[in-house]
């Protein structure tokens, strides 16, 4: 007899960003051209003081269990870069190190959730914030922010979804998959909105550096310090540094809920790998300006596959104020057959665009958001030039293949 498997294994979905890019790899590894617009990290070379910082802290012979909470040093310099250039006061012992930004996160819904729960999530969302809800016992409840908003969730539509068990808000800015940046003023009236309500709030502040065209990051404790002690600011080293296989991520809050999250964190990784700690100090000692070519190459590929985008057919496309994905409406193009399958959604979508035209993207249906589908643009511009010509190819087969039967009826309602 098989062994069985727990309610909570049998309740994860899995990380369909991961399921894309396992499926580009196999594609891959039978000999086909694949272009991966579905990655979620940077294509830049990690900083070379980061490298000799790793390295050195090898010989130097770092080579043994760090603190659970992460190394002095670095929770230190996390402190002092967050008060630097966001504006935020915290200890460092109000500060903790994870595994990723997504660990973190794991860790935070595990000690401030239980059963009966709920979380608000903004959708769309970064595929994980609904599982770690689920895994942690609580209930996401998923609010609209849709495309017509700026993809930005409303006070009001916040307002309507809080109730008295809701325990967290899910703020994620610059946002994945859609690239929102919530301007200053829209971050007070949300905060507005939980004025009355002593909800917790978690804001995902990862791709803070990827911001485009004037648009500016802001973080919410600093703008409206009233609701500092019920939020925690989440960040990582994965997207600004180019280090997502290295696995360091931070998070930052109230000293209580950061002694849990620790506790945690002694008892499954024991903290995060020494090395990359010692690598993430030299990184934090570059400045933001640092950043800025990768920004302005970032910001021309962005302008690139927009352009490109809105000129395919049955697509349409808002232009992103942050991070490295556009998130382009193709539901015009649903209800169409191709090849012998019929696209009826993301998922059969993007599955004919990786089989017809062999270019990978993240169904928006993983993100709460069936009508769009996931582009990275973080690939060379060859790469990005040749998917983006297969897809308009693909588009333009869709739009003229025939409409399926079962989609007759339908096409006229959607
Ligand atoms: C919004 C958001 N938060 C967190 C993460 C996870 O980052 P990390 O690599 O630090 O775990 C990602 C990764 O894609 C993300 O998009």
């Amino acid at each position: 007899m098989a062994l069985p498997l727990s309610d909570r294994a049998l309740a994860m979905g899995e990380s369909a960003t991961f399921a894309v890019a396992a499926k580009a790899r196999a594609l891959r590894a039978k000999g086909v051209d694949v272009c991966d617009l579905g990655v979620g990290e940077l294509d830049t070379p990690v900083p070379e003081a980061m490298q000799e910082a790793a390295h050195k802290a090898i010989r130097d012979g770092k080579n043994r269990y760090p603190p659970s909470a992460g190394i002095p040093e670095l929770r230190a310099a996390i402190a002092e870069k967050l008060r630097r250039e966001n504006g935020l006061s915290y200890a460092p012992e109000e500060v903790f190190v994870a595994t990723g930004a997504k660990h973190a996160i794991y860790c935070l819904a595990q000690v401030l959730l239980g059963p009966g729960d709920e979380v608000v999530v903004p959708a769309p969302y970064f595929v994980s914030y609904p599982e770690i809800v689920k895994a942690a016992g609580a209930t996401p409840v998923v609010v609209d922010a849709p495309e017509t908003d700026g993809f930005l969730l409303s006070p009001e539509r916040l307002r309507r979804a809080l109730t008295p068990r809701t325990r967290l808000v899910f703020l994620n800015t610059p946002a994945n998959p859609t690239g929102a940046v919530y301007p200053a003023a829209a971050q007070q009236a949300l905060a507005g909105a939980l004025a009355d309500h002593p909800t917790g709030i978690l804001t995902d502040e990862i791709y803070e550096r990827l911001v485009y065209d004037g648009a500016a990051h802001a973080s919410l404790p600093a703008l409206t310090p009233e609701i500092r002690e019920r939020t925690v600011v989440v960040n990582g080293f994965s997207k600004s540094f180019a280090v997502t296989g290295w696995r360091l991520g931070y998070a930052a809050g109230p000293r209580h809920v950061v002694d849990a999250a620790v506790k945690l964190v002694t008892q499954s990784t024991s903290g995060a790998a020494s090395i990359v700690q010692y690598a993430a100090l030299e990184a934090l000692r570059l400045p933001p300006s640092a950043f800025d070519p990768v920004l302005r190459e970032y910001s021309a590929r962005r302008r690139m596959t927009v352009e490109a985008l809105r000129a395919m057919p049955g697509v349409s496309c808002a232009v992103p104020d942050g991070a490295f994905y556009v998130f382009p409406n193709v539901s015009r193009l649903y209800g169409r057959t191709l090849g012998g399958a019929t696209v009826r959604d993301s998922v059969s979508f993007c599955e004919a665009l990786l089989g017809e035209a062999h270019v990978a993207a993240v169904p928006g249906g993983a993100f709460g958001a069936d009508a769009h589908v996931r582009l990275s643009y973080a690939v060379s511009r060859e790469t990005l030039e040749k998917a983006l010509a297969r897809i308009r190819e693909f588009c333009g087969k869709l739009e003229n293949a025939p409409v399926a039967a079962s989609a007759r009826g339908a096409r006229g309602s959607r």
